[in-house]
């Protein structure tokens, strides 16, 4: 079992996809009761953010004000899954690094939103791995992991079992310039991973028992046949069907 502190960056849409299941958020909640590990979530504003941003945009709105919809609507979701841990977890979702840092001194699991405009939660989450010295980030997507391409569009798209830091940062720029986010890390995010050197493990949040595993395996058990994408130093590049 894995006891140091376990960074976990929920996506919004995995948490509250288009059909909600409060069973889902139950079973993820039980799986963080579970863990030997302190763990510190970062939830991802999904939907909420996106329908919210939408309508003021509409209404006028400017970007930063947008963004500051966007973080109340991580912050909303982060309550759902409080609500789920009860006293396991602090109650109020904290509002900025050192407050998580402070939370983690008294609650076994923290959960927060986004902290700053112009962030992401994923950016977030590297941000607060880095400080709290988080064992590993877990970035939880509805995707399996990194691909060579985006799997949605291109049929052909592998994924990456093992990369390298140096390869995420050149996947993540590669996707940097359209609107809203494409690649599944963000340049932001990656830039904090590689800059820290964070062991980080993308996967399908949306299967707790890969999830569970992610945050209970050690990292030399995961490292074979785990169906995600492990990014550590200095591993070979490893990809599906290799
Ligand atoms: P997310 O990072 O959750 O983006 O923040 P997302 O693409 O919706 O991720 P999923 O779908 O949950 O995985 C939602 C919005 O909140 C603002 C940004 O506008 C972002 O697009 N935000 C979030 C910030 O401005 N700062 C933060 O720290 C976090």
């Amino acid at each position: 079992m894995n006891k140091g502190n376990v960074m976990i960056s929920m996506g919004g849409s995995v948490m509250i996809p288009e059909h909600p299941s409060s069973e889902f958020i139950r079973e993820f909640a039980g799986i963080l009761k579970a863990a030997e590990s302190k763990s510190y979530v970062v939830l991802g504003g999904g939907r909420l953010a996106r329908e919210y941003i939408s309508i003021a945009r509409n209404l006028g709105a400017d970007e930063g004000y947008l963004d500051e919809i966007g973080i109340s609507a991580t912050r909303l979701n982060a309550r759902l899954l409080i609500s789920a841990l009860g006293e396991m977890a602090c109650p109020c979702p904290p509002v900025s690094f050192d407050e998580a840092i402070n939370a983690g001194k008294a609650f076994p699991v923290v959960v927060m939103g986004g902290t700053h405009p112009g962030h992401t939660t994923d950016g977030v989450a590297a941000m607060l791995a880095e400080r709290v010295r988080a064992e590993r980030l877990i970035i939880a997507t509805n995707v399996k992991g990194v691909y060579t391409s985006d799997p949605r569009k291109d049929p052909d798209a592998r994924l990456y079992h093992r990369i390298p830091f140096s390869k995420l940062m050149e996947i993540a720029l590669s996707m940097e310039g359209g609107a809203g986010k494409s690649g599944v890390v963000d340049p932001l995010a990656a830039r904090i991973i590689s800059r820290s050197g964070i062991p980080t493990i993308v996967c399908d949040g949306r299967e707790l028992e890969v999830l569970k595993r992610a945050i209970n395996s050690p990292l030399s058990v995961l490292e074979n046949g785990f169906p995600g994408t492990i990014i550590t130093r200095n591993p070979e590049i490893e990809t599906e069907g290799d």
